[in-house]
């Protein structure tokens, strides 16, 4: 399927390619004054429920939403790849597999090289190199994957395309889950890279994690809206918190295993298959994982059937298990979440994402936002002096390339 993308930087592409007028240019010294430049985007992800599910075969159902990250590329007549984004200092260059100059390479760059050498060695050559600008409305370190963002965001602009199918963008997602997986050092699943590739404007995914059998599920919440709040707490340990969740996992399974050897992944047992693991830590944990499965499947019928009182009510069931079986809200998103869902018109909250730190969902009526606000930046306030910020993000489509208008077109 990728030989169908060599074309990438070839000059074929150069004809529909936007320029860039010369105050343009000069603005950013980072671009050269003649090259043309090309767009992307590529959204967050929240996850309306299901987690930590996607690394045990189970249910999860996220939504592209409208925060996300721009890349903008101009192709170079050398085989360097310099890198820079505009929410952090200094530059990064690097050759075309992906090998950095220097052996200083900030964290956040090495989301765009891991894409840049994983791109390559899925056989895609790039016969030049690049200079790439990223731009991101993706609050750091919040939940809202902002590295699945950066990374399929690069593969995708690397790959030089002006459109994938969805074998591709899903091809693409998992490029980038091995990725992380093997260069980050992130045993993460699936979900956030799927998310970020194929998602699509007003609907959420029901991904079964086992199978990659997905569908669009049309999300609408009437006169009601996701607010999303960022706690603010840094996401501090979260990827060897993440990892240890995701052992405890694997040894609840092979003990449920011994009695039930036909299961391949701990989403598929049963509630009373816990009677087999003994050990109350990993108890918890598979409890967490078998009632939240099938809480995704009940969230999807109670949607589809414009349900949002028992919506809401499974939201707030998921983040109770995430503290008490799972552990992974932390005082921070278990004050955000208990003041959510006392607030008015709140029909229920819930952390999304990894956990430890970062954003939590509340489903609010429209016409009590305000109200809901206010109420729930002073109760976080008072609990952890920490302030809360609040998006009202729509859900949209995922990553793609931004095409000029005709009116910026004709100024050039
Ligand atoms: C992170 C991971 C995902 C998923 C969630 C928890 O976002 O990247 O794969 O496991 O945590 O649901």
């Amino acid at each position: 399927m990728w030989t169908r993308f060599n074309a990438i930087f070839s000059d074929q592409r150069d004809g529909i390619m936007p320029n860039l007028t010369h105050s343009d240019t000069r603005k950013n010294s980072f671009f050269n004054t003649t090259a043309p430049i090309r767009s992307f985007f590529a959204p967050g992800r929240i996850n309306l429920i299901g987690e930590h599910l996607d690394y045990n075969g189970g249910y999860v159902f996220p939504a592209a939403i409208s925060l996300g990250i721009t890349g903008r590329l101009q192709q170079r007549d050398d085989a360097l790849v310099r890198i820079r984004s505009e929410q952090a200092p200094g530059e990064v260059t690097a050759d075309l597999e992906g090998n950095a100059a220097s052996g200083n390479v900030p964290a956040w760059a090495q989301y765009p090289l891991g894409a840049l050498r994983y791109v390559r060695k899925s056989g895609v050559a790039l016969s030049r190199g690049a200079n790439i600008l990223y731009s991101s409305t993706l609050p750091q370190g919040s939940g809202l994957s902002s590295s699945a963002a950066l990374e399929v965001l690069t593969a995708y602009m690397l790959t030089g395309a002006s459109t994938w199918s969805e074998q591709d963008r899903l091809r693409i997602a998992v490029l980038m889950r091995d990725m992380e997986n093997e260069l980050i050092g992130v045993q993460c699943g699936i979900m956030d890279q799927f998310a970020v590739a194929l998602g699509r404007k007003g609907h959420a995914i029901l991904l079964n994690s086992d199978t990659l059998a997905y569908s669009y599920v049309p999300v609408d919440t009437g006169s009601s809206s996701f607010i999303i709040m960022n706690s603010n707490r840094p996401r501090a340990l979260a990827d060897s918190k993440y990892n240890e969740r995701r052992a405890e996992c694997g040894k609840a399974l092979a003990l449920i295993r011994e009695h039930r050897p036909q299961y391949r992944h701990l989403a598929e047992a049963a509630i009373n298959d816990i009677e087999s693991v003994r050990d109350p830590v990993l108890a918890k944990r598979a409890r967490h994982v078998i009632t939240e499965n099938r809480r995704v499947i009940e969230s999807v019928e109670a949607l589809k059937a414009g349900d949002l009182g028992r919506f809401g009510a499974l939201l707030t069931d998921s983040h109770r298990s995430l503290r008490e079986d799972f552990e992974v809200t932390g005082p921070e998103l278990d004050a955000l979440a208990d003041a959510a869902v006392k607030a008015p018109g709140c029909a229920g909250a819930r952390m999304t994402g990894a956990g430890f730190g970062g954003c939590a969902i509340a489903l609010v009526e429209n016409r009590h936002i305000a109200e809901f606000e206010a109420e729930v930046s002073g109760s976080y306030r008072n609990a952890t002096d920490l302030t809360v910020d609040f998006y009202r993000s729509i859900l949209e489509d995922g990553v793609r390339e931004m095409m000029p208008s005709r009116q910026s077109h004709h100024n050039h």
